[in-house]
């Protein structure tokens, strides 16, 4: 039985991950805010991180986008919304850390947002899970089901829903957890100047997947099949597309999705996550291990989730890319890869020793990890 987030994981997954909301009283009760608002202020000035300002002046909603230069749109009830912390802070990272009992490919990323007493982003709908981790100050929260909503757009780049009947209505005090599935109606007002950390996830649709599938078979230089129908035979009316003929072109795409270098390159870009790590000078595997040996660590990047699987055992996906490794290290390497630093100690436990100093070579030459 795993307890984090002073709850059981197990019970957390089997009733409500996906099901229905619930809150976590003291979930984090040693969590403290790692930032505070002006500190988020100065993320928002940041060109590479997602932000907005969400506020309502006399029932007149108006969304503002980052980059701020300054903080003038924070007028009447306002909310400071940043997106992608995770990537940018430690704590961040380490926060997201605390709900690794969910997949990597999974997680998307965490947003902080501040707001003062009366404020929130409206009622809403989110498409995927979030926790909802209360920092410093407290709000209201209220949860509806999913059924029978009306979408409203008070203003370009707001989407809202019609008022719904909560079935949680509850006040989140610091280090409380609201979890929320996707499609659940959620409304959180300010009651005093608040932090709000929200731990979010990513499912890909159709849609998506769909769009993966083109762009893999667009890269495929051979074995990319088209249609054909030697056994035609003449038909009643020429209009009429046969059941046959449909089958046979729904098969084509199923040939290409049960595809072992369609699952390679889905995972490929399912572990892109548009980082774009700095290159420090190159190192070799002879100095990364004396550095190891003298008792340096190996950091990794700060919000970088890489991805295994072990129908690819030699394979780790990371960022879009993929770093091939001893197969032979593949268990070592799932521990390693989830561990926030590495030492001589972890990396001497590998099979294949050689093999492993030279993957994080080039891990680190390419910027996930540092020494
Ligand atoms: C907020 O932090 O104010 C909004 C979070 C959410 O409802 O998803
Ligand atoms: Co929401």
């Amino acid at each position: 039985m795993t307890t984090v987030l002073n709850l059981d994981i197990t019970v957390f997954l089997q009733t409500y991950w996906q099901k229905k909301p619930c809150v976590i009283r003291n979930a984090l009760p040693d969590f403290t805010d790692f930032i505070d608002e002006h500190e988020l202020a100065g993320l928002a000035m940041e060109p590479e991180l997602d932000s907005r300002v969400i506020s309502k002046q006399a029932e007149q909603w108006s969304v503002q986008q980052g980059p701020f230069e300054d903080f003038s749109a924070c007028q009447g009830q306002w909310t400071l919304l940043v997106q992608g912390v995770d990537r940018f802070l430690v704590e961040a990272s380490e926060l997201m850390d605390r709900f690794n009992f969910i997949p990597n490919w999974r997680v998307d990323d965490l947003m902080i947002s501040f707001a003062v007493p009366g404020a929130g982003v409206g009622p809403h709908v989110d498409q995927y899970d979030v926790f909802l981790l209360q920092g410093k100050g407290s709000r209201r929260w209220r949860v509806g089901s999913p059924e029978g909503l009306t979408n409203k757009q008070p203003v370009q780049g707001l989407c809202q829903v019609d008022n719904f009947t909560p079935v949680i209505d509850c006040e989140l005090q610091p280090g409380d957890i609201l979890y929320i599935p996707p499609g659940w109606p959620h409304d959180g007002v300010t009651l005093s100047d608040s932090l709000t950390y929200s731990i979010g996830f990513r499912a890909p649709d159709q849609v998506q997947l769909g769009n993966y599938l083109a762009e893999h078979l667009q890269t495929q230089l051979t074995g990319i099949k088209r249609y054909t129908d030697p056994d035609l035979t003449l038909s009643g009316s020429p209009a009429e597309v046969s059941a046959n003929e449909l089958d046979t072109l729904k098969n084509l795409l199923h040939q290409a999705i049960d595809n072992n270098n369609f699952s390679q390159n889905l995972l490929t870009m399912l572990s892109e996550q548009g980082i774009d790590p700095d290159i420090n000078e190159p190192v070799d595997s002879q100095t990364l291990q004396e550095h190891l040996a003298s008792g340096a660590k190996l950091i990794k990047l700060p919000g970088c989730r890489p991805l295994l699987n072990q129908q690819f055992p030699d394979c780790l996906f990371i960022n879009g890319e993929v770093i091939n490794f001893s197969p032979e290290n593949y268990p070592l390497m799932c521990q390693l890869v989830s561990q926030a630093d590495i030492n001589r100690t972890d990396m001497a436990a590998a099979p294949d020793e050689l093999d492993i100093f030279c993957t994080f070579t080039t891990l680190v030459n390419k910027g996930y990890w540092e020494l």
